[in-house]
């Protein structure tokens, strides 16, 4: 690979993706404000003729990384057109324009796209069933990739993200440890945290490979947000907090969550000859390191 686009570049994970970029790799940021820190800034996906502009005036590439995204699940259940531009039209343009240019195309989704009723790892064939409109613009995306260009595409679905830039639990449940003397966290919804350190590489592997369809990407292991709290305050060195568990109900948000959404990332191993990172030594990793 020569020439690469990321998108959504000045993101948490998209941020993660440039600073990993392999030696000999020309790498395109993009993101859609005009004031973003990328090579690219002020360009929106779900327009084709900012997209067509982009890819004659940058390109070619051999390969986008596709990380912009509507990624306010709440919000999104009021501004559901907004949620479906960037979600999926952005998606489907970018899919037509790849499959154009013929650059291959790994594109980012996640574990919402599931209901949360299964009690063990999402396969990645597994039935989806969104029920937040998050989960179901990013399936629409997902479908419009698909179909557009399945033939050069992979969908890679993530999910509990945080990294060194960005805003994220780690960061939040921190932050509150500055202020507060007791703290409840959720302890029924069970996913597999998963940080940008470990994700960004598997992401370049995907994008190197030629292999096609839906891969799972996530840390090993799972744990409930409790759970991760804890963790997260015992290699933070936080004393003096109590933290106890609460249930979702406790916690009422605007947009429904899976309960469980550990996702089978044994594809992606195979692929890559290993799987990523145990969700413990990644948040060690990254406490150690940020
Ligand atoms: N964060 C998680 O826990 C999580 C979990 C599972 C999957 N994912 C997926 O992982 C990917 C990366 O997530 P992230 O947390 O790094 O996201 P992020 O930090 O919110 O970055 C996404 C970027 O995309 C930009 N964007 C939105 N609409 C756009 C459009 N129409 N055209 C161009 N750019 C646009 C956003 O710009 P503005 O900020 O200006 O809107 C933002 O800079 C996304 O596909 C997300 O769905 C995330």
């Amino acid at each position: 690979m020569k020439r690469v686009l990321v998108t959504g570049a000045s993101g948490m994970l998209g941020s993660q993706l440039l600073l990993d970029a392999p030696v000999g790799c020309v790498v395109v940021g993009t993101d859609l404000r005009p004031d973003a820190p990328v090579h690219v800034p002020g360009v929106d996906l779900a327009d084709p003729a900012a997209v067509r502009a982009l890819f004659e005036a940058h390109g070619p590439f051999d390969a986008v990384l596709h990380c912009a995204a509507w990624t306010a699940v709440d919000l999104a259940e009021e501004k559901v057109a907004e949620a479906r531009r960037a979600n999926a039209t952005a998606c489907e343009v970018l899919a037509s324009a790849c499959a154009r240019a013929g650059a291959r195309l790994v594109a980012v989704s996640t574990d919402f796209v599931f209901d949360g009723s299964a009690t063990s790892p999402y396969a990645h064939d597994a039935p989806t069933s969104p029920v937040s409109v998050y989960g179901l613009t990013k399936l629409e995306g997902e479908q419009a990739i698909l179909r557009l260009h399945g033939g050069g595409s992979a969908i890679a679905r993530t999910q509990w993200l945080y990294g060194p830039r960005g805003r994220h639990f780690p960061g939040t449940m921190l932050a509150l440890a500055k202020d507060k003397k007791q703290l409840k966290v959720v302890d029924d919804q069970i996913g597999s945290p998963t940080s940008t350190l470990e994700l960004s590489p598997a992401l370049w592997d995907l994008a190197r490979s030629r292999e096609t369809g839906v891969f799972h990407a996530a840390c090993e292991g799972e744990a409930s947000w409790f759970e991760f709290a804890c963790e997260t305050f015992h290699l933070a060195g936080v004393a003096g907090l109590e933290v106890s568990p609460c249930t979702t109900a406790e916690f009422p948000r605007p947009a429904r969550r899976p309960a469980y959404s550990t996702l089978d990332c044994s594809r992606l191993a195979k692929l890559r000859g290993k799987p990523m990172a145990h969700w413990r030594d990644a948040l060690a990793r990254y406490i150690k390191e940020t």
